[in-house]
Formats: structure tokens, C-alpha cells, sequence
């Protein structure tokens, strides 16, 4: 896999496909990274390195005074994009609609271009599983995600857009995850955020071609991409957010920039977090490659 995605190089000459990079209307963001606490003075520090900021939408809800002013204060000086972690849209019992009203009230304040969550389930019942847990590959979770995101568009008209995450075991399913993906992104009418590093991670673990993933999904609607590296464990890749991206998703980023109308790029660091000069190096380097592509200025 990893050679299959080396294979265009990150130098090298990647076929552009025009017709799919004209499709989005949304605005862009450029390259930023995830707010962690940690890199708060860093980030007023080294402002020119950094062209927006993506938040973690359940860190703000319910906020106490600090997380308020803390809010107010990166509004001020950053564009956000807002990024949910536990709407569960995957639930077939439905989303809560205090939840639901919660992200309405922070997406009015922040006012971002789009928001983002998950292809997938953090509750079941009245369960809360502390993690993002994977769906069945079926026509039924395409029509509870379908339902769930209807119900969410009905209270918050910011336009959402849709993540894959990794997963450690493939459930029973009646097609791929790329087919998966495509019905998810057709039958709710989103884009995508397509988390790069997920994406080589999984290849890896469950055995696939990345350059066939690649052609089944809707390209035309890949708008924002997230990467990072994570860290090996008995022969199985975890999306740890711990690492230095490795070569691998750097040419499988180049690959998606060529053929997808990509508007932002967000690092996510979460773990093992290096000297902002590391991080701003990888910022500096996306934007190299997105400017190659002529995806912004
Ligand atoms: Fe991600």
C-alpha cells in the first residue's frame, strides 16, 4: 500500500482532474491544525503560520468561563471551523436534540463556513461508548445516517461535512467502506472530510488498495482533509495523533489534492506534542503541496 500510494511521489507529476475540482462553492481555508491547549501561546506567536483553526465542538458546550473567553478569543483573532465529536450519527435511535440545539447555539456564535463530524456511533441507547465506534457497511446505517443528518439540517443550515474514521474490526457489511462512503456523502447530500491519515491506516490494517478506494468515492466532494501520523502496535497501525506524518499520507495527500476541489487542511495533533517549529514545518509543507495544485493562492 504504501508504495502504491508513494507511486505519484510527492514531486512527482499527478494527473488533475479540472472537471471534479470546480464542484464546491465553499470558501478557503488554507492549512491550520486542531486547537489543543498547549499550543495556545504558540499559535498568537507564529500567527502567519497558521490560516485557521479547526475546534472540538463538545470542548465549548456547556463551557465554563475560561472555555467562554478562550472561545471568544480565537473567534477574534482565527477563522474556526468547528469539528463535533459525539452527535453519534450512526445511533438508529436518533440524535438528541439537546445536542443538536447545543452545536446550533456554538455554530451561530462562531459563525464557520462548515462544521464536521463523524461517520459514526459514540452512543447506543443511553450509553455513552467514549469513542468513535464503527458502523456496519449497510443500506440500514446509510438510512439511519440519512435520517439523523435530515433532523440536523432541519436546526442548523451551517453546511455539514462528513469524516471517516479508522476501525479495528471490519463488521459484517453489504459493501465497502468506499461504497459505504459514497452512499453516506449522496444520500445526505454532505461533503466530506476525508481524514487522509484514517484512510491509509485502514488500507493497511484491512487490506486494501488505496488507489481502488480512491476511484469509488465521491472526489468531487472531498472539501477538507485532516491528516497526521499515529504509531504501530503488534503489526496493527493506531490512529494515535502521536507521530510525524509519514511519507505514506504525505503522498496520498498530494494524490487527493490533484483530483479533489480541497478548500482546508487540518492538522490533528493530540499526542506527543513536538515544538510548534514541527508542527508549523508540516503546516508549511501541506500548503507547498495544496499551492502545487493551484488549491489556493
Ligand atoms: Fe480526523
Amino acid at each position: 500500500v504504501a508504495a502504491e500510494a508513494g507511486a505519484a511521489g510527492e514531486e512527482g507529476a499527478v494527473a488533475v482532474a479540472p472537471d471534479s475540482v470546480m464542484r464546491t462553492s465553499l470558501p478557503t481555508l488554507g492549512v491550520g491544525v486542531g486547537f489543543r491547549e498547549p499550543f495556545r501561546p504558540d499559535l498568537f506567536l507564529n500567527r502567519p503560520e497558521v490560516d485557521f483553526l479547526e475546534i472540538t465542538a463538545e470542548h465549548y458546550l456547556d463551557a465554563p468561563a475560561e472555555k467562554r473567553r478562550e472561545l471568544i478569543l480565537l473567534t477574534t483573532h482565527f477563522p474556526l471551523v468547528v469539528h463535533g465529536l459525539d452527535l453519534s450519527l450512526g445511533s438508529a435511535e436518533g440524535v438528541h436534540p439537546r445536542h443538536v440545539e447545543k452545536l446550533a447555539a456554538l455554530i451561530d456564535e462562531v459563525k464557520p463556513p462548515w462544521w464536521s463530524e463523524h461517520i459514526a456511533f459514540t452512543r447506543s441507547g443511553d450509553v455513552q461508548i467514549g469513542h468513535l465506534s464503527p458502523l456496519p457497511f449497510t443500506r440500514e446505517t446509510v438510512d439511519v445516517i440519512c435520517r439523523n443528518v435530515d433532523a440536523i439540517k432541519r436546526v442548523i443550515s451551517t453546511p455539514l461535512i462528513l469524516e471517516n474514521i479508522t476501525y479495528l474490526v471490519a463488521l459484517p457489511g453489504e459493501m465497502s467502506e468506499a461504497e459505504f462512503l459514497r452512499a453516506v456523502a449522496e444520500g445526505t447530500g454532505c461533503d466530506l472530510l476525508l481524514d487522509v491519515t484514517n484512510l491509509f491506516i485502514n488500507s493497511v490494517n484491512h487490506g486494501y488498495e488505496i488507489r481502488e478506494f480512491l476511484a469509488q468515492i465521491p472526489l468531487e466532494r472531498v472539501v477538507q482533509l485532516h491528516f497526521v501520523g499515529g504509531h504501530e502496535q503488534e503489526g496493527v497501525l493506531i490512529d494515535s495523533h502521536s507521530r510525524a506524518t509519514p511519507p505514506e499520507v504525505w503522498a496520498l495527500m498530494e494524490e487527493v489534492l490533484a483530483r479533489a476541489p480541497v478548500r482546508a487542511i487540518a492538522l490533528e495533533r493530540d499526542e506527543g506534542i513536538p515544538s510548534f517549529e514541527e508542527i508549523a514545518e508540516e503546516l508549511r509543507r501541506a500548503r507547498a503541496m495544496a499551492r502545487r495544485y493551484d488549491r489556493w493562492a
